[in-house]
């Protein structure tokens, strides 16, 4: 409860801030599956315009709503598919618009698809080891997203990840969620048959 309040604060805080690029990046940043405001390493990053389009796409509350429920997939505890099923949601609740607004959320889906997730570094190594978000193993509900995946911070150890699952470093290659669902024969029907 104090987590949902919190996030809610800071969401309400992220969205009447109206100079994004420098603050929105403290909005991933968190401990224990809760926002907090620590170790801003990309600092000119501006990851949350995409919420801020999504709440301004549709009308009624309806993308309002959406933006606020879309932050909590971001972070770093969060199950390696959180990300997608938003983003998958944010496709499914389009349906009910016209076409022009439709088009839009599917685009802004997209982007947030392929927005970075949060990781926390692993602090037992000296230096600290930047790790990469794990990999969704199920493919997406809708067809567009096929083939997405989240944004990895490039100064990240390319082979160290997250698992959320565990709570702990896993190495390239240890476990399939440490590569990309591989979605293109199931998903594919000029492939194999
Ligand atoms: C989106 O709609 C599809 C098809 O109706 C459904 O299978 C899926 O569960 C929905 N996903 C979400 C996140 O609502
Ligand atoms: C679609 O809906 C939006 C929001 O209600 C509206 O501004 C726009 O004019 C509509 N476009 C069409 C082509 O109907
Ligand atoms: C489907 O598979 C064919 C043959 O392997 C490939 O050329 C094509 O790019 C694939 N299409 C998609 C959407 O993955």
């Amino acid at each position: 409860m104090l987590s949902l309040i919190h996030l809610a604060f800071l969401a309400l805080a992220f969205f009447s801030a109206s100079t994004p690029s420098v603050h929105g990046r403290e909005l991933w940043l968190e401990r224990n599956n809760r926002a907090i405001h620590l170790h801003p390493r990309r600092f000119g990053q501006n990851h949350p315009a995409v919420l801020e389009k999504l709440r301004a796409a549709c009308g009624g509350g309806v993308c309002a709503k959406l933006a606020g429920a879309a932050v909590t997939p971001l972070l770093a505890k969060q199950g390696e598919c959180t990300q997608q099923d938003m983003a998958d949601q944010i496709i499914n609740t389009s349906k009910q618009f016209n076409g022009t607004t439709q088009a839009a959320m599917l685009a802004i889906a997209i982007e947030y698809r392929q927005t970075e997730k949060n990781t926390p570094p692993d602090f037992k190594t000296k230096p600290e080891t930047f790790r990469n978000s794990v990999f969704c193993q199920t493919a997406p509900k809708n067809p567009e997203l096929n083939g997405l995946v989240q944004a990895q911070d490039p100064a990240n150890d390319p082979n160290v990840f997250f698992d959320p699952a565990m709570g702990e470093s896993v190495q390239l290659g240890a476990q399939a969620n440490t590569r990309p669902f591989d979605d293109g024969a199931a998903g594919n029907s000029t492939g194999s048959a």
